[in-house]
């Protein structure tokens, strides 16, 4: 399948808005005819979304760490929650960063520094004397993660051929899945030894792997094409497409280089440029203020609510949702480039705010009811689990995804830092009022976040591009077609 033939389809498409269904002409996913380059592809992705496990990883390490990071450094409730709360606050800002230097410095290089940020945070918060400098430790990885929250998505979009392009970005998110799971499994294993140190101390292992893999990578030759580096364009593409589709693809990226020229950020907020940031800001809310996060950081406190009586057992219990989360990832690996983004979305998003509400009808019947409290436990874990399905097929990799295709290149890493930086925003807001809203609202919380979804199922229906099989300069130029 050739560039050429992506362009065709994606000119064919040019009179379809932007929010109309994909019409492409693209070969189903799997036929490839070169396995060598599909290969090398994979690795590369592979590299980048390691930024993806550490995202997870340092996530979601706090939460058993703090059990005896408070008692050692003798915390109060603030200092606690500026510990836990410091890496999302660091990533907003990494997230900014990274649009900056995406720019300046390239894809690559930016992934290389958020690589160094993390094994220097991870190596500070081992041996911080005491909490300012633990605080400190978790505002440097924080900016790590967004750093790579920007930079490795668009990395890998920027490289990937269009066929593929879905899959191989959503290999991002799988990363940050498997880096929730294996940070719940060390907490678990290093709580006897109330190992805490150790336990924030490894991310340095991914985060050495990740500068060593990233320096072995070639750039994006969209970034390069972008900086007049005709040259080194053509060889990066030269290890990832066959010689073939060398020619056109540089061809397209230069046109839509002629095309889109944005000198500041305030031109992202212009008539071109609006309505893609308008989808890229939106999905990102929406991934948070759908409540995933309570889940993902609360899951042991609410199934312990819910009656599951043991702390052990509310573990276990939440290490099953980790699981979870990384197996159904791969349905939306498996499916996202065959059925399209938008399907994806609207099928989560469905069975999200479904659960949500089945979750709320549940614990209000039994709490209202009186009737055996023992059968909540249970019903709880039955509807998050069917939350996280449904999350982790859609929400969780197709909004990454999207944020790193729907810009054109020129605006490309500013649009995505800013949509990044809106997720991180909404993450913090999300996660910190989550105890206070509980306490205020108890089960009739889950109906707001079920309403948050159908706002979401509305937005994605009235404004969300199909950018399947596409080519990014295909989804560029329907931007600029529908714009006229
Ligand atoms: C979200 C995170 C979330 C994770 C859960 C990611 O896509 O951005 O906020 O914790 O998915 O799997």
């Amino acid at each position: 399948m050739s560039t050429e033939r992506t362009s065709e389809a994606g000119r064919a498409d040019d009179n379809v808005s932007p929010s109309g269904a994909a019409r492409s002409a693209e070969p189903p996913p799997g036929s490839d005819r070169r396995p060598a380059t599909t290969l090398y592809i994979t690795l590369i992705a592979a590299v980048a979304a390691l930024g993806g496990l550490l995202f997870g990883f340092d996530t979601g390490v706090i939460a058993g760490a703090m059990l005896f990071i408070v008692p050692d450094f003798h915390l109060g409730p603030g200092e606690q929650g500026l510990v836990v709360s410091a890496v999302t606050f660091g990533a907003l800002f990494g997230a900014l960063i990274g649009g900056t230097t995406s720019d300046a410095i390239g894809r690559r290089w930016t992934n290389i520094v958020a690589g160094l940020s993390f094994i220097a945070g991870s190596i500070l918060s081992a041996v911080a004397p005491n909490v300012d400098a633990l605080i400190a430790s978790r505002v440097i990885i924080g900016v790590a993660i967004g750093l790579t929250s920007v930079a490795a998505p668009m990395y890998i979009a920027e490289l990937s051929p269009a066929r593929n392009r879905g899959k191989l970005v959503s290999l991002f998110q799988l990363a940050v899945t498997a880096g929730i799971l294996v940070s719940y499994i060390v907490d678990r294993s290093l709580a006897p030894e109330h190992a805490w140190r150790w336990m924030l101390g490894l991310a340095c292992i991914p985060g050495s792997l990740l500068v060593l893999g990233m320096i072995a990578m070639p750039e994006s030759p969209r970034w390069l094409l972008k900086t007049g580096a005709e040259k080194s364009a053509r060889h990066a593409l030269s290890l990832v497409r066959s010689p073939d589709e060398i020619d056109a693809e540089v061809k397209e990226i230069h046109e839509d280089l002629e095309h889109n020229r944005p000198a500041a950020w305030t031109e992202l907020l212009m008539p071109g440029l609006r309505p893609a940031l308008l989808v890229g800001v939106g999905l990102a809310v929406f991934q948070q203020v759908t409540g995933i996060n309570t889940i993902i950081y609360y899951a042991p406190q609410i199934f312990q609510k819910a009656g599951l009586d043991s702390a052990s057992t509310a573990l276990a219990a939440t290490i099953g949702i980790g699981v979870t989360n990384v197996l159904s990832t791969l349905i939306a690996i498996w499916l996202v480039d065959r059925v399209g983004r938008k399907p994806l979305l609207l099928a989560g998003l469905s069975g999200m705010t479904l659960s949500l509400a089945a979750l709320g009808v549940a614990q209000r019947f039994v709490s209202t009811t009186g009737i055996d409290q023992q059968k909540l436990g249970p019903i709880t874990v039955g509807f998050i689990g069917l939350y996280i399905v449904c999350f982790a097929f859609s929400l969780g990799p197709v909004v990454w995804l999207m944020i790193s295709e729907i810009f054109p290149t020129r605006a490309r890493a500013r649009a995505a830092a800013v949509s990044t930086a809106a997720n991180w925003m909404a993450n913090f807001l999300v996660s910190l009022s989550f105890p206070v809203l509980q306490a205020m609202m108890g089960s009739s919380l889950w109906f707001l976040y079920a309403a948050m979804g159908v706002a979401a199922f509305i937005f994605v229906v009235g404004y969300v591009p199909e950018t399947k099989g596409k080519s990014l300069e295909d989804i560029s130029r329907q931007w600029r077609t529908a714009n006229r």
